[in-house]
């Protein structure tokens, strides 16, 4: 490592989570990284607003540089009936900020909030061509029980229907009252 090379500060920088707020909307688009999911976004907050969805980011200095979004109807997989089960998806954490621990503190806290509202069950979908994520839930006490072929679109910014083909293994966790 040259003189130029090593660091010149390190800073030391607070993470919170927390609920989505409406003034985190335009920021969720991460400067044009997501801007095709502006409506997506919106819908989804509309829908935390009455109780169906949860929208959990990881704030540092007022910006949302994680985050992970609960769907809190039983879904599709009912394997468990009776019991409650909640849908994590898009979980993704800006890129220089991975490898800190703050995915890992967004399903910690997800599964703590579900678990105190009475869900029993998580459900979590790990792209096949993404073994890391699968690795990273696995690690969190995830295992897979089924597989989906990920079909699925959205309206972009512009009004275009965008179809997405991404197959996936599905993956669950029993919660436990914490
Ligand atoms: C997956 C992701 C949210 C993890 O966030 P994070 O803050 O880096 O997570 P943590 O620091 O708590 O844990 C890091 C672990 O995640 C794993 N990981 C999973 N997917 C990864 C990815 N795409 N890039 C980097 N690390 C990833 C790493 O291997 C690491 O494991 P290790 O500790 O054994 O090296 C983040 O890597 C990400 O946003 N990836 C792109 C989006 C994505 O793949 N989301 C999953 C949807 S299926």
């Amino acid at each position: 490592m040259t003189v130029l090379e090593r660091p010149a500060l390190t800073v030391e920088l607070p993470v919170v989570l927390r609920l989505a707020k409406a003034a985190d909307l335009d920021k969720l688009e991460w400067y044009g990284q997501f801007t095709h999911f502006r409506a997506l976004f919106h819908r989804t907050f509309r829908e935390q607003q009455q109780g169906r969805r949860l929208m959990l980011v990881a704030d540092c200095n007022d910006f949302p540089i994680g985050q992970l979004f609960v769907q809190l109807s039983t879904g599709d997989y009912s394997s468990h009936r009776g019991q409650k089960r909640a849908y994590f998806y898009s979980l993704r954490v800006m890129e220089m900020f991975r490898g800190n621990g703050i995915g890992t503190s967004l399903l910690d806290r997800a599964e703590t909030i579900v678990a105190n509202a009475g869900y029993r069950w998580t459900t979590i979908a790990a792209a096949k061509d993404n073994p890391a994520a699968r690795k990273l839930y696995e690690r969190h006490g995830y295992h897979v029980f089924n597989e989906d072929p990920g079909n699925w679109s959205f309206r972009d910014h512009e009004g275009k229907t965008q179809y997405v083909h991404e197959p996936c293994w599905i993956l669950e966790k029993q919660l436990h009252l914490r």
